[in-house]
This record gives C-alpha cells, sequence and structure tokens, in this order.
C-alpha cells in the first residue's frame, strides 16, 4: 500500500515535475489533490520541454493513470486545451480521471478574481488570476458548480443562476462592471460536458481500491508549504491546502494509508506574487539566482523572487507536513558562487528566533541570520552518486540536511530527467 505525498516545501515552483516524472515510471496512479491551472510544471524529457499547468505530471509515462481529484478546481477550457496540446505532440492522455465531485472555474470566477485584485490596489495579493480563490471561495459557501453537474441541464442552470444572482451585483454596483448572463455560462460549460465524459469517474473509490490492490499512488501538491490557506503567509497564500493533509481531503483517502511524505525544496528559496520573504534578495545575487536558475514562471511569466536557502521554512515544513524525506532540486544552480549564504534564523525585535513565527506582523519584519557556507566551482550536473559531488557541494546537503529536519534522499543537479541523484529510494 504505498501512498506517497510529495509537495513543495517553500512557496512552491521547486522543481516538483521533475521530481513526479522521475517517479512516474513505477508510480501506477499520480493524483492533484488541490489547486488548478494555477501550477505549472516543467518536465524535460529527452529533447522536450513539457509546462503543465492542470494535468497531473504523471500524464507523460505511459503506464501511470493520472487523477484529478476531488479537492482539485478544473477550468474545463484549460483542460481540454491542455490535453489536445499533449495530443498533438504524441502522448496518450486516455487514461485520465476526473472527480465528478471536483469544482468548476467559470468564466466569472476567472473575471471577479481579476477585479478583486485590482480593487485591493496596493493590498492585492498578486493571483495567477485563473479564478482559483473564487472558486474555493464558492465552494465553501455551497454556491459552486461541480463536474458531475454539467450532466444535469436543469441543476446546472439553477446553480449558475444563483451563484450569478450575488455575482452580477457586485460586478455592476462594487465594480464597475458589465453583468454575465447566465444562459451564457450554461451553454458554454455543457459544450464541455461531452467531451469531458470519458474522463469523469468516482475517483475516490477508484484510489482506494488501487491501495487496497497494492498499487503505487503519488499524491502531488501543487503551490507549496507556504501558500498554504492554513499554513501558510496568510493572506499571501492560495486558496486551498497543499500541506500533506490536503491529499486526504482533496483525494478522499484516509491518513493511515499515506506512507511518505516527501518534500520538494529548492536549494534556495523563490517566491512569486505578494508577501513576506525574508530571505528575499535585492542585489546581483538575486538577480544572477533568478538567470541561471531560470525563475520565471510556468503559469504567469512572472519573475520569481529570489533569495538564499532559510532553514527555518524548510523545518516549518517538515514539522506541518510529517515530511518523510526531502527531494533538493537546482543544487547546479549555486554552482560557482565563493560562499553561500545559509538562514538558520531571523531576528525579530532584537531576538533570536529559530521558529517561523505564527504572527503575521512579526513574520513580515523578520530579519534573516546567516550562516555562510563555502561553495564549489567544478560542474555538477554530470554527478550520479552523492560522492561524485565536490567536497563543498556535499557539505552543503549535509548542513542543509541537518537544519531542515528530514533525510534529503534525492538531488536535482541539472534539469534533464536523468540529472537526479538518488541517495534513498522513494519505493
Ligand atoms: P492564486 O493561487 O492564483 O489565488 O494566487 C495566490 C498566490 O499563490 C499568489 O501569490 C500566486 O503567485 C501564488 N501561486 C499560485 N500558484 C502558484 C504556483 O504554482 N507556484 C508559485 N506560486 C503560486
Amino acid at each position: 500500500m504505498p501512498a506517497l505525498v510529495l509537495l513543495g516545501a517553500q512557496w512552491g515552483d521547486e522543481g516538483k515535475g521533475k521530481a513526479t516524472d522521475l517517479l512516474g515510471g513505477s508510480v501506477d496512479y499520480v493524483v492533484r489533490y488541490q489547486g488548478g491551472n494555477n501550477a505549472g510544471h516543467t518536465v524535460v524529457v529527452g529533447d522536450q520541454k513539457y509546462a503543465l499547468h492542470l494535468l497531473p505530471s504523471g500524464i507523460l509515462s505511459p503506464s501511470c493513470t493520472p487523477v484529478i481529484g476531488n479537492g482539485v478546481v478544473v477550468d474545463p477550457s484549460v483542460l481540454l486545451s491542455e490535453l489536445s496540446g499533449l495530443n498533438e505532440r504524441g502522448v496518450d492522455t486516455s487514461k485520465l480521471l476526473i472527480s465528478g465531485n471536483a469544482h468548476i472555474i467559470t468564466p466569472y470566477h476567472v473575471s471577479m478574481d481579476k477585479v478583486a485584485e485590482r480593487f485591493l490596489g496596493k493590498r492585492k495579493i498578486g493571483t495567477t488570476g485563473r479564478g482559483i480563490g473564487p472558486t474555493y471561495a464558492d465552494k465553501i459557501n455551497r454556491v459552486g458548480i461541480r463536474v458531475q453537474d454539467l450532466y444535469d441541464e436543469s441543476i446546472l442552470t439553477q446553480k449558475v443562476e444563483a451563484a450569478l444572482d450575488v455575482k452580477n451585483q457586485m460586478l455592476t454596483k462594487l465594480y464597475n462592471r458589465r453583468a454575465i448572463a447566465a444562459d451564457q455560462v450554461v451553454e458554454e460549460l455543457l459544450g464541455y460536458a461531452e467531451q469531458l465524459k470519458p474522463y469523469v469517474a468516482d475517483t475516490v473509490l477508484v484510489l482506494n481500491q488501487a491501495l487496497e490492490d497494492d498499487k503505487v499512488v503519488l499524491f502531488e501538491g501543487g503551490q507549496g508549504t507556504l501558500l498554504d490557506i492554513d499554513h501558510g503567509t496568510y493572506p499571501f497564500v492560495t486558496s486551498s491546502n497543499p500541506t500533506a493533509g490536503g491529499a486526504c481531503t482533496g483525494a478522499g483517502v484516509g491518513p493511515t494509508k499515506i506512507s511518505r511524505v516527501i518534500g520538494i525544496l529548492k536549494a534556495y528559496t523563490t517566491r512569486v506574487g505578494a508577501g513576506p520573504f525574508p530571505t528575499e534578495l535585492f542585489d546581483e545575487d538575486g538577480e544572477a539566482l533568478r538567470r541561471i536558475g531560470g525563475e520565471r514562471g510556468v503559469t504567469t511569466g512572472r519573475d520569481r523572487r529570489c533569495g538564499w536557502f532559510d532553514a527555518v521554512i524548510a523545518r516549518y515544513a517538515t514539522r506541518v507536513n510529517g515530511l518523510t524525506d526531502f527531494f533538493l532540486t537546482k543544487l547546479d544552480v549555486l554552482t560557482g558562487w565563493e560562499e553561500i549564504p545559509v538562514c538558520v534564523a531571523y531576528e525579530i525585535d532584537g531576538k533570536r528566533v529559530e521558529e517561523l513565527p505564527y504572527s503575521q506582523s512579526d513574520f513580515h519584519h523578520a530579519k534573516p541570520i546567516y550562516e555562510t557556507l563555502p561553495g564549489w566551482s567544478e560542474d555538477i550536473t554530470k554527478a550520479k552518486s552523492f560522492s561524485d559531488l565536490p567536497k563543498n557541494a556535499q557539505n552543503y546537503v549535509k548542513a542543509l540536511e541537518e537544519m531542515s529536519g528530514a533525510p534529503i534522499s534525492a538531488i536535482g543537479v541539472g534539469p534533464g530527467r536523468d540529472e537526479t541523484i538518488e541517495i534513498n529510494s522513494f519505493l
């Protein structure tokens, strides 16, 4: 019953796609359990580069069944275009399963996301503008539209009308926008129904049966721990639970079934959108990390904010997720620095603080306390084992492991599928 959760240990964009895909060959099911097309995975297979937003990265492994769980929010137009893009490149997508309970991102959710951000002005979250927050808000408010609603026109119409009754008041009276016609939304959504039908399934049943049959199931988190609605840097977070518990609610699998929780950890730190980020760099080092690391969002094309590794955050991720392992990514990006600072604690109001403060105002003015580790200049992209790494790179990895509270079981040393050092097997 190997059930693995793989999630971002920082603010997302840690290189999860590569890690998931690396396991893809031995995994029977890859499940997304939260988020939507706000995520972005880049997966490099041979000389082909794939940018996935909504589909689980396991879609690229022929032996794997990709699953979109009940906790995901699905924009049908994005899903269908992602599928046809892959089909055009010869990828078979016929095994995909989509939960009938997943919520649908409609055009009005996208509009609400954009106008709400504009309305917030300087206080904006910096969302991806994909309608994620408003769709989850409707889910919690019990006025959401689910995938299964596409197959009952009268229910769909009632639900869209009920949702738009309120939203049109907001759009026209508060945000000064045009109202959205319910019948047009219904027509658009019904237009997707037949194309999606072959994929819609009772994914909770399928996954629990798979686990009973000893299949390997991988739960793939979108975004990252610090973007979690409960455990992240609220309000600068996404509207779902990327942390490990989210895999249980977002896929309908009990916590007793999860055997391993792997945190993907970048060898430095990045963040997209607004919100606190203690180790953020505004100098040429930050610029160099961005350039060398290719730190530009797969989904939004925005430059990522870059900074040194933050061990306080890594420790926090270990705790809130119950991490059993780390997969350290992008170590090669740090090649060439003579010395590499690592944040080991914060200074808050003149005091040294070892753990992430729960208070938002404390975290906003936390200053990083750095320890400096010696760097390396040798090319590490061909390293196949830990001992192939230069001594200083080995020491950097060991130091991170000690500070972060869980073993580093794999290390990414380049973007390619085979540019990974496996230390402990995940299976
Ligand atoms: P939303 O998920 O579009 O509502 O955006 C909320 C916050 O999460 C913003 O700061 C986004 O930049 C951030 N965010 C959402 N998805 C990702 C992701 O996949 N990687 C990194 N940041 C993300």
